[in-house]
């Protein structure tokens, strides 16, 4: 039987790149299904579709196939209808497309067979929002992964200056809170921990640091 580890948290804790480290370290694939709701996020954004016009969306959900696939060093490819969409995906105006567009029912159950899927047939650690809660809920460890909103759109920022775009903190600030609002309110699969999961706070860690503590509490956990 495969193991499956479920990572949720807010938007800009570190998941994916702490969590993929993790995957390596520890031998298992790593699954970012936030991903997947970018690529259709993408796709709404380039049919000029709003992402969170429910009918319009369901539409287009008719035309859309996702699927991940791997490349030679192992990292994970988004794949949106034949093309490999990974990099368009991060975007902010993606993330926003990708955060409205989760909130559609029909957006979750249109993923959550391919997620579940590949859990079946791997050893994962699947990043998302709804995982311990919805997706794998009986995943062997479950692990709730934030850091506080302030510290959050800094690191955000950082990426974002670094890769040369001209951002303010605050508008950064403004879309990591706007963005929480969205995916914990919603009424369908809202961000929140599993009863069962494990609280990993990074806001005070380094990257590294955070890095260890994920491995070993996978570790403990797994026994
Ligand atoms: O993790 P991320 O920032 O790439 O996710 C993009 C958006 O997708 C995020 O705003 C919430 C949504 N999402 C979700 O609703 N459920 C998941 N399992 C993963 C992501």
């Amino acid at each position: 039987m495969s193991i499956a580890i479920a990572i949720d948290g807010p938007a800009g804790a570190g998941k994916s790149t702490i969590a993929k480290a993790a995957a390596k370290a520890l031998g298992f694939i790593y699954v970012d299904t936030g991903a997947m709701y970018r690529a259709l996020g993408l796709f709404a954004l380039r049919n000029i579709i709003e992402p969170d016009d429910k009918d319009s969306v369901k539409e287009l959900l008719k035309r859309a196939e996702v699927s991940l696939a791997r490349n030679e060093k192992g990292e994970q490819l988004v794949i949106l209808n034949g093309e490999d969409v990974s990099s368009l995906i991060r975007t902010e105006q993606v993330s926003m497309a990708a955060s409205k567009i989760s909130a559609i029912p029909e957006v979750r159950a249109f993923l959550l067979s391919l997620q579940r899927d590949m859990a079946k047939t791997y050893d994962v650690i699947m990043d998302g929002r709804d995982i311990g809660t919805v997706v794998l809920p009986d995943a062997k460890v479950k692990i709730f992964l934030t850091a506080s909103a302030e510290i959050r759109a800094r690191r955000r920022y950082d990426e974002l200056i670094a890769k040369g775009e001209n951002v303010v903190y605050e508008d950064v600030l403004a879309d990591v809170i706007k963005r929480d609002d969205n995916d914990m309110n919603r009424p369908i699969a809202p961000l929140k921990p599993a009863e069962d999961s494990i609280l990993v706070d990074t806001s005070e860690l380094t990257l590294q640091e955070s890095i260890d503590l994920l491995i070993n509490t996978i570790e403990v956990n797994s026994k």
